[in-house]
């Protein structure tokens, strides 16, 4: 074993930095025994030098990530400050001064990881982001490397653990929105900045980098279609439990059939209660993946909160460690197929929507009618009454999002229906 350690930066030490610098610490031996050569912590850049870190060395501490990273003795950056900037700057300069890059930000890899690829490649250099989608769940590295000989058609799941935390905390013990949120923000699930997760930016950021990866095309967070979860309501929860459901935020990213194109998309969705998915709770995240010659493949574990994530952080620490030892790279960016990413309206599945109509004969009539001219078979219909008004509930077969966004439109334009109370799609059947 060389005695002469690796040299690591830390950038970050919050909810997931802290555990990083813990790991590093406490498992040194066993780490340095796997990479063969020990790894050192070089220093640690934060914001605020004078906060209180146990069993973090002060003197490691600096507030100057810039000089950190242009240092010149460092083979490795780890990357957990989170953000677009000084993010993106510091890693690009981490790679101009020779060191390979570890990062857990979905958001800047989402945003520009061509360009970050690119300069990687251009240095010699390493980017891994295993931690980036999905906490601790191996998803990158199995999708970049033991799948790279089979054709991805095809990835779904839960990808967000505080969205699914609350989703959960409001389904199963009746908790509200805000008090779901807090307690997820207290477990460090949470962004800086909690409408990342909640508005589905998050989520959207992690569809990206499984699309590109597993189509090996670009697709950036602006080309995935986003809906969050505020306008779930409790209404939406319990209407799904009726038809045997429950409400997540999923990540959808597919191959169009005739492999010429691909979509992405984060939404909240119905998924029966049989389905797998249904059964993730808390802040867990599960990843279906389906091939040609795998077949379906399930993904499953914990998505969120510092330990887990520092898990996903120092397996690839460990790998782009033996890559430096060995004067070698992983697998860079994979991009060849150069697909486009259709829009949302191309996409086709099914959906469940909610009405307030006028309780009075004809009306059924004419709501389904609204479906036929555009195009969108109905599956079931529930009705009910109160007071001259009425509730219905249209359940639709397969279909596309733009034939089902006019046929909303239409339906507001009639005289009996008093409002759109909700539209959910349904997925996983
Ligand atoms: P935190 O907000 O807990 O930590 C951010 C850290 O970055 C803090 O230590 C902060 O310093 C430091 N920091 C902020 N700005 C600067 C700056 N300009 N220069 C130097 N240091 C700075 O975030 P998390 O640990 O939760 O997340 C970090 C990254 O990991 C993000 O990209 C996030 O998306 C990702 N991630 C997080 C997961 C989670 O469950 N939390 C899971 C998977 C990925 P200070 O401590 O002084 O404030
Ligand atoms: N805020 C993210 C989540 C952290 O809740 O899933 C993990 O990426």
């Amino acid at each position: 074993m060389r005695t002469r350690p690796l040299k690591v930066a830390l950038l970050g030490c919050g909810v997931v930095g802290s555990e990083v610098a813990r790991i590093m610490t406490t498992h040194a031996d066993d780490l340095a025994a796997r990479i063969g050569a020990p790894v050192e912590l070089a220093g640690i850049a934060v914001r605020r030098p004078d906060k209180v870190r146990d069993g973090i060395p002060a003197e490691l501490v600096t507030t100057d990530a810039t000089a950190l990273v242009k240092r010149g003795d460092i083979d490795v950056v780890i990357e957990v400050i989170g953000g677009i900037e000084p993010a993106r700057t510091l890693i690009t300069t981490a790679f101009e001064h020779g060191a390979s890059v570890v990062s857990a930000n979905k958001a800047l890899v989402a945003a520009d990881g061509a360009a970050l690829h690119a300069a990687a490649q251009r240095h010699g250099a390493d980017l891994y982001y295993e931690a980036a989608v999905a906490g601790a769940i191996p998803l990158v590295r199995p999708l970049r490397e033991s799948l790279a000989g089979d054709k991805v058609n095809r990835v779904l799941g839960i990808v967000n653990g505080t969205t699914n935390f609350i989703l959960d905390k409001m389904d199963s013990s009746g908790a509200g929105y805000s008090e779901a949120l807090d307690e997820a923000t207290a477990l460090g699930y949470a962004e800086a900045d909690p409408t990342a997760d909640v508005e589905g930016f998050d989520a959207a950021a992690k569809a990206a980098i499984l699309a590109g990866i597993a189509f090996h095309t670009r697709v950036t967070i602006d080309d995935v279609h986003r809906e969050g979860l505020t306008e779930v309501t409790a209404a939406d929860i319990a209407s799904a439990k009726r038809m045997g459901c429950t409400v997540k935020l999923l990540a959808i990213c597919e191959r169009a059939a005739d492999g010429a194109s691909v979509t992405a998309r984060v939404h909240p969705a119905m998924i029966p209660l049989s389905h797998p998915l249904a059964s993730v709770r808390e802040a867990y995240n599960a990843v279906f993946v389906e091939s040609d010659a795998a077949g379906q493949l399930m993904f499953y574990g914990p998505g969120a909160g510092g330990s887990p994530t520092a898990s996903a952080v120092l397996g690839d620490l460990v790998a782009v460690c033996r890559n430096k030892l060995a004067g070698a790279t992983g697998p860079g960016e994979s991009a060849y197929t150069r697909l486009p990413v259709s829009p949302m309206g191309d996409v086709v599945t099914r959906y469940h929507i909610s009405l307030d109509v006028a309780d009075k004969s004809g009306v059924l009539a004419q709501v389904a009618t609204v479906f036929a001219e555009h195009g969108v078979s109905i599956d079931t219909v529930r009705q009910q009454g109160k007071d001259g008004e009425a509730s219905l509930v249209v359940v639709t077969h397969r279909a596309a999002d733009a034939a089902l966004s006019s046929t909303v439109g239409a339906l507001r334009e009639l005289d009996t229906v008093r409002g759109v109370a909700s539209i959910m799609r349904v997925e996983g059947e």
